[in-house]
């Protein structure tokens, strides 16, 4: 079978600030997990992430912060990497859409793509009102201006979004727009911009997301929130031209030799997916055996990993965008063309409850998120790790809980997983010289938790290939469950004093049954499966999904046992 290929990317963040919980929970976390167990199963992948330095959300922080754009997107490129890094969530290559040494190849590139478009005739230039601010003598694109939403009536729309309903919006919808510069109410004047013909494109892409809906027939559905953001808005609601250029200086320059493209710049939702190419084109080059063979074969699989307010823009914007790319009739894309993504995988947001409080929405201006670079000053990344997984908000939000954070990781990862672990190790180590007992003559209650080990295998690796995490979490512990239950039931701690083959008999199943564990948990908390296998003493292989359930030969010499998971106090938690 030939090997399978897999461009994974996840949503580039703002340069304008540190990352939070709900970040990692929402696209990094499980698009790290799926690469890592993708590459598990033998698949060749490319994880492709950077920052969004462009458009008005730098701007804007660096204005409020009196310093320059360019230095504010530098410092955060540097210190989100940082924050990844201790997370383990390792990207092969993290760019940034304005960084040294990426921002040409990313103009370069955009303003290509920017053109190719315009020569397929789907832009339309037009003159319109937009909204001006007269004392700070601009134009207000995006988040310059702010004020209430025409659909939801939420006082948190902006003029290219509203964060209350999540709908894209026209600036010139906002009811009672404010000036986010100067507090002012803006003024209408006229300017021209470029309109990507989206109404041209609303047929093949209805019927393109039509055929992402659950058939029940393979693991290649899309998540319902998805696809009801998506089809369902288009369905409701058609699709409006939309914008694709600003009257902003801070982007990639508009690349046409027209008096009216000067001073302008490319929509920062246009330029930052093509920010996914522009990286990968860094990583491997371009041309044949670069851009093309990850981006423009039907043979590699593209999948988007985003919080729930970027779902219109990766499953409508963007695969329009490269559509109008196309020469060919097909929606896909023949080979050499762009082509649609596989997935598109969205988890909603995370609230945040601190003890004693109600649960409430994590806002970075309230000061109430829990940031990644304080939680990393006391803990390791796995039982952040495991927490955002067993509560990802795959279906709908979900909340950081600090007491059920505590009770989860000392509940669940310490008492069923570590203590299996430990209780093994222990009676390896104490009774068997550290070694591999032999496997006698085994029970049925021997062979039925062999066969637990194959099954949890099978749907740990069903799950992440449907990216359904918290289920394949969910599979995972239930054999380390099954392997308490095991040993509880075999009871090796009476049978060392009466029956030792009978003894190690049981403690061979334990380990063989540690020893898939510590495949399996390995995209997930990669640092307790490098301390498992440690203690196993597996070789380097020992996260090859294949391999899961190749059982250790009995006199098979174990390592060290060490504390695999470390139980949490409540003071270390709320400390501040
Ligand atoms: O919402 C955000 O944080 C955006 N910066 C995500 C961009 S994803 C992409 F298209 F690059
Ligand atoms: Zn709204």
């Amino acid at each position: 079978m030939a090997q399978r290929r897999f461009l994974v990317t996840a949503a580039l963040p703002y340069s304008n600030g540190r990352l939070h919980v709900g970040h990692i929970a929402g696209a990094y976390l499980p698009a790290d997990t799926y690469v890592r167990y993708l590459r598990a199963t033998g698949a060749e992948v490319r994880f492709i992430c950077g920052s969004d330095d462009n458009g008005v959300a730098a701007l804007k922080t660096a204005r409020e912060n009196g310093c320059p754009v360019e230095e504010l997107t530098a410092r955060f490129n540097q210190l989100q990497q940082a924050d990844f890094a201790g997370l383990k969530i390792e990207f092969d290559i993290f760019g940034g859409t304005h960084q040294p040494g990426f921002v040409e190849t990313h103009e370069r590139i955009s303003q290509d793509f920017f053109q190719q478009i315009y020569q397929k005739d789907f832009f339309t230039k037009r003159s319109v009102k937009q909204l001006y601010d007269a004392e700070a003598d601009q134009f207000l694109p995006d988040r310059f201006v702010r004020g209430t939403c025409p659909h939801c009536q939420s006082d948190k729309a902006f003029g290219d979004q509203c964060e209350g309903c999540g709908r894209t919006l026209d600036q010139v919808s906002l009811i009672n727009p404010v000036s986010v510069m100067t507090e002012t109410t803006p003024e209408l004047r006229e300017t021209i911009h470029w309109y990507l013909r989206l109404d041209r494109m609303q047929k093949p892409l209805a019927e393109w997301l039509a055929s992402k809906r659950d058939d029940g027939q393979d693991d290649t559905s899309w998540r319902p929130v998805v696809l009801n953001q998506s089809l369902g808005r288009i369905e409701a609601e058609g699709l409006p031209e939309r914008a694709m250029t600003r009257d902003l200086t801070w982007g990639v320059p508009v690349p046409l030799d027209d008096p009216d493209a000067k001073g302008k710049s490319l929509y920062v939702w246009f330029d930052a997916p093509i920010g996914y190419v522009s990286f990968t084109a860094a990583l491997c080059g371009e041309g044949p055996g670069g851009v093309d063979r990850w981006w423009k074969d039907p043979e590699c699989k593209v999948v988007h990993f985003i919080g729930e307010d970027n779902i219109v823009f990766h499953a409508i914007t963007w695969p329009a965008m490269m559509l109008a790319t196309h020469d060919s009739e097909s929606v896909q894309g023949e080979p050499g063309e762009y082509q649609l993504p596989h997935n598109v995988v969205a988890n909603s947001f995370m609230n945040i409850k601190f003890p004693g409080k109600d649960e409430e929405k994590i806002s970075k201006s309230r000061g109430n998120a829990v940031w990644i670079e304080d939680y990393l000053k006391d803990f390791d990344p796995d039982p952040l790790r495991y927490y955002l997984t067993a509560v990802a908000p795959e279906s709908a939000r979900t909340a950081f809980d600090f007491d059920d954070f505590l009770a989860r990781n000392n509940g669940e990862l310490v008492n069923a997983f570590g203590n299996f672990y430990n209780r093994t190790m222990t009676f390896a180590h104490k009774y068997f010289e550290g070694k591999v007992p032999a496997t006698g003559s085994r029970s049925d209650e021997d062979t039925q938790q062999l066969e637990r080990c194959k099954e949890a295998v099978n749907q740990t690796g069903h799950e992440l290939d449907g990216c359904h995490f918290k289920a394949a979490l969910t599979a995972v512990m239930g054999l380390a469950r099954a392997g308490n239950g095991y040993f509880d039931a075999t009871k090796p701690f009476l049978s060392r004093k009466t029956d030792m083959e009978a003894c190690g008999r049981a403690i061979n199943i334990c380990l063989q049954t540690a020893r898939t564990l510590s495949t399996i948990i390995a995209p997930f908390l990669p640092g307790t499966a490098d301390r498992c296998a440690k203690m196993l003493n597996l070789g380097e292989d020992y996260r090859t999904w294949a391999l899961a359930t190749d059982e250790l030969t009995a006199g098979h010499v174990l390592g060290q046992p060490e504390i695999l998971i470390k139980k949490l106090e409540p003071a270390e938690i709320f400390a501040d």
